[in-house]
């Protein structure tokens, strides 16, 4: 079956995570708030799914790496160490005409030109297409203003490069019209909050917009534990927050979201290139092991010109999103710099004693940063398939299925009594129920017919389905009874199992 265009994909998707109780709109009985989101039955399992294969593979399995929980709130001299309080901040741009606001680096304007003259601008938002689409407008502007003569090819620049004389001259992307547009202007993305009774300048805190520096501040501590010698990492799985001025693309980017860190540590003379590529290896591989095609996910490595000036290299593992290839996980390396930082500013050298190397040093650091909700999008628009099967009435039709792949699926199986008015079914059923529950997600359902029962949990990406039948009573004979249909979701797949042998079958499927 043809695969569903882009725009329209992303669409099902919203809604089947709305329909199936993945994700919703916060707060929408109050008219929603902008760019927060509720995760519902189905999506708080998938999430913690999630963030437990993340936790287990990158703490828990590994000897090297050790676990943090900082506080959400801390102390604001960190955020002025850091750098985010005078420069986490994007260039904003208001259109006085219609009320929007964007992101500068995400407006690309383009002069028209015909026969070396400059005859207008015109603008579009950031998009996969941005080249075509300011040619299709320069033709478009040329064609309706009768302007003759051969229009030149455009060349696109994004807002922050716009000069002074040239602000007023280029379109709003809100209106279509120029004049409305304000100079980009530096815009922190920090929530503020005030801690204490008193609401002055001196009780101001902020709530965190990355995990990364609790690892940071903490570091001392932690190695004081003796737990760990370099090489080593501190992880942390919670909670950040930014102001974005254009959050978009569902869970893409929002202003309440969570964060999967790890600082890794290693010495000053140590090869930060080997480690670095280490990384983005060991990131690439965990996305696939939780069900993200390998053809999906390609790197970006950001400019050197490009690199705060302390950055040794960046590299962005992306992912084929439906509107476009976009950031998923960033890996960066940072030298010594965050730890030198908060070493200068609270007066408490951040230095390490390598007993190997007999020396003392500020060890320099690897970051695997990336966003639990940005990660379940990705999963999501993996998973999302629709296929032809047989209805009730062996008629065909198209059925909409998630293939999640079964380690983080919210469901691991569904158990169903074929009738519901039967009670020796329903017992039986109840039964196989009880024996999966201490080892796996099941959900247990006996309302409806069981074609119906099969494709709603197809679209929750419940791998297996079982279904309790007269066989399994006995009534067609000893050597059916206490077996079940296992059904596979993918494939559609039947086969009769054994419900002594169900656990040992399904837990080498579900892990
Ligand atoms: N400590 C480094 C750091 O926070 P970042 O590139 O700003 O780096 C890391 O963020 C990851 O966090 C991103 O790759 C993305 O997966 C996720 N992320 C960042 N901003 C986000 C937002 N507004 N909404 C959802 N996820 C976000």
């Amino acid at each position: 079956m043809a695969e569903p265009k882009t725009a329209e994909l992303m669409d099902k998707i919203v809604s089947l995570c709305k329909r199936r109780g993945f994700i919703f709109q916060s707060s929408e009985i109050y008219g929603v708030i902008n760019s927060f989101w509720d995760y519902g039955p189905l999506g708080v399992e998938l999430r913690k799914n999630i963030r437990d294969c993340w936790w287990n593979d990158m703490v828990r399995r590994r000897d090297d790496v050790v676990g943090l929980e900082s506080s959400i709130i801390m102390h604001p001299k960190v955020w002025e160490a850091s750098g985010h309080v005078g420069g986490f901040t994007d260039p904003m741009v208001d259109c006085k005409a219609s009320k929007q606001r964007f992101r500068a680096d995400q407006i690309f304007f383009a002069d028209v030109v015909v026969e070396g003259k400059t005859v207008g601008y015109v603008t579009v938002l950031e998009s996969e297409r941005i080249a075509e689409e300011l040619q299709e407008k320069a033709e478009t502007f040329k064609r309706k203003k009768a302007i003759q003569g051969k229009l030149e090819p455009i060349k696109a620049r994004d807002f922050t490069e716009a000069t002074p004389e040239e602000i007023p001259l280029i379109p709003s992307p809100a209106t279509g019209e120029p004049g409305s547009l304000t100079p980009p202007r530096a815009f922190n993305m920090m929530f503020e909050t005030h801690v204490g009774a008193l609401s002055d300048e001196s009780s101001v805190a902020y709530l965190r917009p990355e995990t990364a520096q609790g690892m940071f501040v903490d570091f001392k501590a932690i190695v004081d534990t003796g737990r760990v010698k370099i090489p080593f990492g501190i992880a942390q799985i919670g909670k950040s927050f930014r102001n974005e001025i254009t959050p978009r693309n569902f869970i893409f980017r929002s202003r309440e979201f969570e964060q999967m860190e790890m600082e890794y540590f290693i010495s000053d003379d140590d090869d930060w290139a080997k480690w670095h590529r280490y990384w983005i290896d060991w990131c690439r591989d965990w996305l696939v092991s939780v069900g993200i095609p390998a053809s999906a996910l390609s790197e970006y490595n950001h400019p050197k010109e490009k690199l705060a000036f302390y950055s040794k290299g960046t590299t962005d593992l992306m992912f084929k999103y439906p509107f476009g290839v976009q950031e998923l996980w960033g890996i960066a390396a940072r030298g010594d710099y965050d730890l030198t930082q908060h070493g200068k500013a609270s007066g408490q050298p951040m230095e390490y004693f390598d007993d190997v190397k007999k020396k003392r040093y500020v060890p320099h650091v690897i970051e695997p940063a990336v966003g639990v909700d940005r990660i379940l999008l990705a999963i999501l628009c993996s998973a999302y398939c629709e296929d032809q099967a047989p209805n009730e009435k062996g008629e065909m039709e198209t059925r909409v299925v998630m293939k999640l792949h079964p380690r983080i699926a919210p469901i691991k199986v569904a158990v169903f009594p074929l009738l519901k008015n039967k009670p020796e079914l329903v017992k039986k059923a109840q039964e196989v129920r009880d024996l999966l529950r201490p080892y796996m997600t099941v959900f247990y359902d006996e309302a409806g017919a069981i074609g119906r029962r099969y494709r709603r949990q197809d679209e929750a990406g419940t791998p297996f389905g079982l279904t309790i039948d007269f066989d399994t009573l006995g009534e067609k004979g000893p050597e059916l009874a206490d077996t079940v249909t296992l059904r596979e979701r993918d494939t559609m797949k039947q086969e009769r199992v054994k419900i002594s042998d169900l656990v040992s079958k399904l837990m080498e499927r579900v892990r």
